[in-house]
């Protein structure tokens, strides 16, 4: 990793091409607030532009202030969220929203220190909203800047370790300029989303061709290194698909951590002779017939899930509404596709309620 003086050149031939290719209509560059910036910093973290656009422009005609958010229920936060996954963000922006009103005053720290001890932001999304929203000279290193800075660099290993990490924020700090730093973040993170992108980087167009360490080497792919392969261990379970005589569906609330942490989702069990036992005590009822539907894969960052619909019809005189409750919440019932659809529901709850035309 040869260091060049070149941090003014760096800056300012990245700002000269923004001014020319950069992005500048992307929901979130409109009416900018540290809010605004922090929702969709939040939930371009492991999600692509334009998935997030319509979840962006929703989630602000529903709350348009931190205000709203925070006065809004974790449920309705997570409905929201459904389909965008990683929901432990949903639950750290609802938690962060409500910190804010009630630590600071409804305004955004405005200090990186202290953005980085709100639930869900770390190091570069402080950044992102010091630098973005309120112009602070702050680095950010998202996966775009660390595959930009480690190419132009030749910075070995996978961002993932600690010293190659540490390196990157190296760079990253050493490049951020004092002036138009809100430019240069949103600059250097469009190159990498448009140019310097991960297996055909557009090189020729690409203001920092001449200083590339690694298009000097003729190999930018090999940068930066590739995570480990694991081998993903297989889990699996049994879903419990029960259907009353009015077409509801029984729903559980997923404890607060773990997994879809506070979604609602379909009761688990591991296996098919659990059924019957689970109907008697949960439902007080029997089961007329059960029907297995085509199991379902679903992979997580660590782990598959291969999931094992079991589609019950419960026939009861008197059906229990609420099986449990917590602090006079319920945590399971019977749900009509109205109920279904305002609350927070894992992907492939919402995929298997499709394919099996439940709701
Ligand atoms: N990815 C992370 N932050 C982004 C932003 N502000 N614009 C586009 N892509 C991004």
């Amino acid at each position: 990793m040869a260091i060049l003086k070149e941090q003014a050149s760096f800056a300012d031939r990245l700002l000269g091409w923004f001014d020319v290719w950069g992005r500048r209509d992307l929901p979130w560059q409109k009416g900018i607030t540290p809010y605004r910036v922090w929702v969709s910093e939040i939930m371009l973290q492991q999600t692509q532009v334009a998935t997030v656009i319509p979840y962006f422009e929703h989630f602000m005609q529903r709350f348009p202030s931190v205000a709203e958010l925070a006065g809004a229920s974790e449920d309705e936060v997570l409905n929201l969220w459904t389909g965008l996954g990683y929901y432990s963000r949903a639950r750290n922006l609802h938690k962060t929203a409500r910190r804010i009103v009630h630590d600071f005053a409804g305004e955004f720290p405005r200090d990186t220190a202290l953005l980085e001890t709100l639930p869900g932001i770390g190091r570069s999304t402080a950044g992102a909203i010091a630098s973005i929203a309120m112009g602070i000279r702050a680095p950010i290193l998202d996966g775009n800047v660390k595959r930009v800075l480690a190419r132009h660099h030749c910075v070995d290993g996978w961002p993932g370790k600690t010293a190659t990490a540490k390196k990157l924020w190296f760079l990253a700090d050493l490049h951020t300029p004092e002036i138009r730093v809100a430019d240069y973040t949103q600059a250097i993170m469009d190159l990498g989303a448009t140019l310097c992108t991960r297996s055909r980087p557009d090189c020729d167009r690409c203001p920092m061709q001449t200083s590339c360490e690694a298009y000097a080497l003729n190999s930018p792919t090999s940068f930066p290194g590739k995570k480990p392969k694991k081998v993903l261990p297989v889990k699996s379970a049994l879903f419990v698909i029960a259907r009353n005589a009015e077409n509801a569906l029984w729903l559980e609330k997923r404890p607060p951590s773990g997994i879809w942490g506070g979604l609602w989702s379909f009761p688990e069990l591991q296996s098919e002779d659990q059924i019957a036992e689970w109907c008697q005590r949960t439902l007080n009822a029997d089961v007329d017939c059960i029907e297995l539907a085509p199991p379902l894969r679903h992979t997580f960052s660590h782990f598959h899930l291969d999931i094992q619909p079991a589609i019950i019809t419960v026939c009861q005189s008197s059906q229990r509404q609420h099986a449990t409750q917590v602090n006079d919440a319920p945590q399971a019932g019977w749900m009509s596709k109205t109920a279904i659809t305002q609350k927070g529901l894992p992907a492939p709850v919402v995929r298997l309620m499709n394919v099996l035309a439940l709701v």
